[in-house]
């Protein structure tokens, strides 16, 4: 097994390890890292629990090698929050009872601040059309869609 060594800015904070070649970013941010709030549920693309943000732009974990990251700025669930507060779309989740298990969540965070950086005021269609590639098997789609709303008007508000 042939391994190589990365640097990666994760959540702020610059990390360096050798890891296997073929490593997967999500098992390289769970296992390596032991940042365990990114989930991987279907492993193939097709879930998007495992999502989440490299140089600012969503990435299926799942899909990713970690050397393939060297020299990027991931952040992960656990990065969005400022101390002591929620990130909005957090904030907004949580008002707006958007999660169940809350397996899916993390990933449909990243997209959420993906679109909202893209589309400040996403209509019904834009924000079901954005995050079809999340899928919540507690099927809590609903309030998935007022939370992104309720988030939109909270990042307007500043
Ligand atoms: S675990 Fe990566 S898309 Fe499902
Ligand atoms: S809240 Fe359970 S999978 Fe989405």
């Amino acid at each position: 097994m042939s391994t190589v060594e990365i640097t990666v800015t994760v959540n702020g904070s610059s990390r360096t390890r050798r890891v296997p070649d073929r490593l997967l970013l999500a098992d390289f941010l769970r296992h390596e890292l032991r940042l365990t709030g990114t989930h991987v549920g279907c492993g193939h693309g097709v879930c998007g629990a495992c999502t989440v943000l490299v140089d600012g732009a969503t990435m299926r974990s799942c899909l990713m090698l970690a050397v393939q990251a060297d020299g990027a700025s991931i952040t992960t669930v656990e990065g969005l929050a400022p101390p002591g507060g929620l990130h909005p779309v957090q904030q907004a989740f949580h008002e707006l009872h958007a999660l169940q298990c809350g397996f899916c969540t993390p990933g449909f965070l990243a997209s959420t601040i993906e679109l909202l950086r893209e589309n400040p005021d996403p209509s019904e269609t834009e924000i079901r059309e954005a995050l079809h590639g999340n899928i919540c098997r507690c099927t809590g789609y609903v309030n998935i869609v007022k939370a992104v709303r309720r988030a939109a008007e909270l990042m307007r508000a500043g």
